[in-house]
């Protein structure tokens, strides 16, 4: 089974992530992001011991699926929790079309990678700032999508890591051309197009995005400054 694919060749997507989103409002805001162009949902997953809080599972995935998939777009869930191998089907059957791991929170990455197309998503590996580029070699031949921290993992709205730019460089050097890497944390109006000029073409975004009065309008404005579709 060919895993969907968040974003086609040479093309840059934006993908706002709901953590910043108003939860009492939640269907309304992803509504409102979509009907701006928005094609893909992020979803960060945090368990209390990858890093400190706790933020979503399985059910808020569900209850995403029929009104994210019924517009054409795809839920793109971060997990940032320990031992993700053992929550994959339970994302998968939520709706999730690609699933993230950190490369720092499992010792069976090459299965966890392939339990993930197994369960019919797009596999995702995430590197931590201080984790080397080099690393997501030895498991280039499974992801399909590389996601570079540009923050520490664990909370919305911090600032962007002025040399992430670099390490975009560094991934791009070393991954097969086909293997988009997206940018997770800080990315701005401003950073996004850093992260663009070094070969991103996925670009997380939270708080520039929910954090606006006029949810639709940044997602316009970053998309333009990113210069995705
Ligand atoms: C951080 C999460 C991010 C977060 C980004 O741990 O992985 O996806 O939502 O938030 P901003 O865009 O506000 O930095
Ligand atoms: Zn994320």
């Amino acid at each position: 089974m060919t895993p969907p694919q968040l974003v086609a060749p040479r093309e840059r997507r934006i993908a706002p992530s709901i953590l910043s989103a108003d939860f009492a409002r939640l269907g309304a805001q992803v509504d409102e992001v979509i009907a701006a162009g928005a094609r893909i949902i992020h979803v960060d997953v945090m368990d209390g011991h990858f890093v400190p809080p706790i933020t979503i599972g399985p059910l808020i995935v569900s209850a995403l699926s029929d009104q994210v998939h019924a517009a054409g777009a795809l839920l793109d869930v971060h997990l940032m929790i320990e031992r993700p191998e053992r929550h994959i089907a339970d994302f998968a059957s939520a709706g999730a079309d690609a699933i993230s791991v950190h490369h720092e929170a499992t010792p069976h990455l090459h299965f966890t990678l392939e339990h993930i197309h197994e369960e019919g998503c797009a596999a995702g590996l995430a590197l931590n700032p201080a984790t080397a580029a080099e690393l997501a070699l030895g498991a280039a031949e499974q992801a399909d999508l590389i996601v570079c921290m540009t923050v520490n993992p664990g909370w919305g709205g911090q600032s962007f890591i002025a040399s992430s730019p670099t390490k975009v460089s560094r991934l791009r050097a070393v991954l097969p051309g086909e293997v988009p890497v997206e940018v997770d944390g800080g990315v701005g109006e401003k950073t996004a197009p850093l992260c663009a000029a070094a070969g991103a073409r996925l670009f997380v975004a939270g708080s520039s995005v929910f954090g606006d009065p006029e949810p639709g309008e940044a997602y316009r404005r970053l998309a333009v400054a990113a210069g995705a579709g």
